[in-house]
């Protein structure tokens, strides 16, 4: 059987970046809360003229730069921050970046979940057309109201990712484990930028979900927990990789180290949750950081509130190394421009009518960028 799976990984930060020290000082909480507590150290915060399809573009683009665009045939946009109800965010994307016409483009949804279904939807299309590829992107940005319990683990990110045949860095072997259940623990009301959170019960969601899919994963033949050499975990906040973990540990009744998930925290605890890309995001920090890879087999535990998770793997390629590019997102994470508290709510309560035609102000330099809205329509451009 062909070897499929992911040949080219690229991540996207926002311009705009709070600490978390100056959120713990305005909200009178203790620092530690967030940096240990949590696991977090700052949040990525969208610009005016940044949205899910910018940070998309970006990141698609400068993976496109390297790859080119011979064999894609599929753009599959993953998002729960969509910004059109039946436009797919991908059409955008295949505009901005000039993409060749033949090509299906969709958008897929179910929380920080959608990402995976893009990937294992890629692995079918894929084992069918061998000689195709498909270009993924997962571009989110997580906003919970002021003050809320949320508020700490807000964040944003893309991450662009090519699956194919014969792939450079990681094959995703064939077992899975899938685990849904119809659960309110986190949801965004189509007429609310915010989303809604019930903490405790998305932490127990989270869980429970993550023995659902393993269970199902051992009963399709999956891996033992001895097999499997690197643990990534959807990162909402990094300290919830660490309770899934130890959940695994108790589930299995196995010693699970710790110090194996440090590498694949080192971008999150700088971007926030990322929601879709936040699992890619933590394995592009695990192949950037951990050296030591090459043959090592990975497990993933994606998990979309509402809820649905899954557990597979996939086996690290013995030459990854020539082929991980760790510019520009370290140049980029240390240039961002850190904003004040003020400006940070400032961005937070703005929001342009869908109704009314709007100019966007340029305020960053980034490659694309949001210009407004012309008869209900949102516009985007190039930034030459
Ligand atoms: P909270 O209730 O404010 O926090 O909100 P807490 O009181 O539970 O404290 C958090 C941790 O900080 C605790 O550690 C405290 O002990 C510790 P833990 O017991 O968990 O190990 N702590 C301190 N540590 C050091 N020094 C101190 C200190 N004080 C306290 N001084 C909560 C926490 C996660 C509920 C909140 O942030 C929230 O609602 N977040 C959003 C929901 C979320 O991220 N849920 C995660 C699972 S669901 C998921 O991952 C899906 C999601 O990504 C969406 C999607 O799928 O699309 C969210």
């Amino acid at each position: 059987m062909v070897a499929i799976g992911i040949d080219d990984i690229e991540l996207v930060a926002t311009h705009d970046v709070l600490e978390l020290a100056e959120l713990a000082r305005v909200r009178g909480v203790d620092p530690a809360k967030y940096e240990i507590g949590l696991g977090q150290t700052r949040m990525s915060v969208p610009a005016a003229d940044e949205d899910p399809i910018t940070m998309g573009a970006t990141a698609a683009a400068r993976l496109l730069e390297r790859t080119g665009t011979d064999g894609i045939r599929s753009l599959l946009f993953a998002t729960e921050t969509g910004v059109d109800q039946s436009k797919s965010g991908g059409m955008f994307i295949h505009g901005l970046l000039g993409l060749p016409k033949a090509m299906r483009v969709a958008e897929i949804k179910q929380a920080c979940y959608a990402g995976t279904v893009a990937l294992q939807s890629a692995l079918g299309v894929i084992a069918r057309e061998p000689e195709s590829k498909v270009l993924i992107v997962m571009s989110d940005i997580a906003k919970y109201e002021l003050e809320g319990s949320g508020e700490p683990t807000q964040g944003a990110g893309a991450v662009a990712m090519l699956v194919s045949a014969n792939p450079a860095l990681v094959e995703i072997e064939p077992e899975t484990g899938i685990y849904s259940a119809d659960v309110d623990d986190f949801w965004r009301p189509n007429d609310s930028t915010t989303a809604v959170v019930d903490g405790a019960l998305s932490l127990s969601a989270y869980l429970d979900t993550l023995t659902g899919s393993w269970d199902d994963y051992q009963a399709r033949g999956g891996h033992s927990v001895a097999e499997i050499d690197r643990f990534l975990y959807h990162q909402p906040f990094t300290k919830m990789a660490r309770k899934g973990h130890r959940e695994l540990a108790k589930h299995t009744g196995t010693e699970l180290p710790e110090d194996v998930l440090e590498a694949s925290f080192v971008y999150n605890r700088e971007l926030g949750n990322t929601y879709g890309a936040s699992i890619y995001s933590a394995l592009i920090s695990l192949m950037h950081h951990d050296e030591e890879l090459a043959g090592k087999r990975i497990g993933f535990y994606s998990y979309g509130s509402g809820s649905t998770g899954e557990y597979f793997t996939g086996v690290v390629r013995d030459d990854y190394r020539d082929h991980i590019h760790t510019e520009p997102i370290q140049s980029e994470l240390a240039a961002r421009n850190v904003i004040t508290f003020d400006e940070y709510v400032e961005l937070h309560e703005r929001v342009l009518p869908s109704g009314v035609d709007v100019e966007n102000p340029r305020v960053t330099n980034a490659p694309y960028r949001f210009a407004g809205i012309r008869g209900g329509a949102r516009q985007y451009e190039a930034n030459s």
